[in-house]
């Protein structure tokens, strides 16, 4: 099987990124630009990147759903639409964005500079709806001071969370986004007990240790957001959540960034929060973080990528052969499998 080049949707944690949300402006010019920066993204990340490997640039590039009709690619990825909006218990807004760039790295100047070379390029034919430099903070704590990202899955389990696989056989080693911008009411939270601030979120705050089951509150964040499918597997996602704000404007903010193979679970996560599991069990982060912004947007895999610079339609994978009939009366399933 050729193994197949995804974007670094699953990479790890760094200690700084750039969240660039743009819409793309109407004409023709605007698209052949942006055509032209996807087959251009790979060696601009190198270009800037190589300086230094231990900074370790990477970049994802997302594509909103009315812009995935205009490039008129021929196929469209199954799981994507415009982000929903959610008028639960609290407001989860849907915000403009055709592109969503994904800059991460462990120093802020390589962030710096490849968002700085994307919009020499794409300034002139987009607007900026968003940019968001996030940061580390201590040892990866949010600005509420719980450590985020520790029940991320890793290895195998986080490529298959993360990448589509053969259910959107065209679109295999892509993924899916959704990214939420948050502003905290610090003053509102700090007020709260500590022991109130580890029921919400289900983890003790200064040693991370998840609360045993039976002792979480039915609204706890990690309650509502660790969802199963219908034969009681866990779905998963991955998360690149950033801090970032100003401490002289009385700005304090969590990025939230979701990375699934369809987004679906994501959205269900964001509704037992919003609405609330069941209704009105709502997530009580959210009486202190307000989220301002809502997109989702596909990432494609690297061959899809190189298909919409060069402004190819995206390729049908071959149907596979029909099993010959067997003179044995099997179906030869050892010779499929190995074909797999
Ligand atoms: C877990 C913070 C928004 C999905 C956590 C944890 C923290 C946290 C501190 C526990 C540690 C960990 O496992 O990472 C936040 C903050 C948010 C936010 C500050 C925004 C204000 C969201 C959203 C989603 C989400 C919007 C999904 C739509 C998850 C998941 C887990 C988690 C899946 C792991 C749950 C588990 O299985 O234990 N989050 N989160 N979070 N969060 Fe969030």
């Amino acid at each position: 099987m050729t193994p197949i080049a995804s974007q670094p949707a699953d990479g790890s944690l760094t200690a700084n990124a750039i969240f660039l949300t743009l819409s793309l402006h109407g004409e023709d010019a605007a698209l052949d630009g942006f055509r032209d920066l996807c087959a251009d993204l790979p060696s601009l990340v190198r270009a800037v990147g190589f300086r230094s490997a231990a900074a370790g640039l990477s970049c994802v590039i997302g594509i909103g759903s009315a812009l995935w009709e205009r490039l008129d690619m021929g196929a469209r990825p199954q799981g994507l639409h415009p982000f929903r909006e959610l008028a639960g218990v609290h407001h989860a807004p849907a915000t403009p964005g055709d592109i969503l760039f994904h800059i991460r790295a462990e120093r802020p100047d390589f962030c710096f500079e490849l968002a700085s070379q994307i919009l020499r390029r794409l300034g002139p034919v987009s607007s900026v709806e968003d940019e968001t430099q996030g940061f580390k903070f201590f040892d990866n704590r949010d600005l509420l001071g719980f450590v985020d990202g520790t029940e991320n899955p890793n290895g195998a389990d986080r490529t298959a969370a993360v990448l589509i696989g053969p259910e959107d056989a065209a679109f295999a080693g892509g993924s899916y986004v959704i990214v939420q911008k948050y502003l905290h009411d610090l003053a509102r939270w700090e007020a709260m007990t500590v022991e109130a601030q580890e029921r919400v979120i289900g983890r003790r705050k200064l040693s991370d240790i998840e609360f045993p089951e039976a002792e979480k509150a039915s609204f706890a964040h990690n309650v509502l957001t660790n969802i199963n499918d219908d034969r009681g597997n866990q779905l998963q996602i991955l998360r690149d959540n950033m801090p970032f704000g100003s401490p002289a404007r009385g700005e304090f903010g969590t990025y939230f960034i979701g990375y699934a193979r369809e987004p679906g679970r994501i959205e269900t996560m964001l509704e037992n929060m919003f609405v609330g599991l069941p209704p009105g069990n709502y997530d009580r982060l959210l009486d202190v973080s307000t989220a301002v912004t809502g997109g989702l947007f596909f990432v494609p895999g690297a061959d899809v990528l190189d298909a919409i610079g060069a402004g190819r339609p995206v390729q049908q994978p071959a149907a596979k052969p029909e099993p010959a009939v067997r003179t044995d009366g099997s179906l030869g399933l050892g010779s499929l499998k190995q074909g797999n």
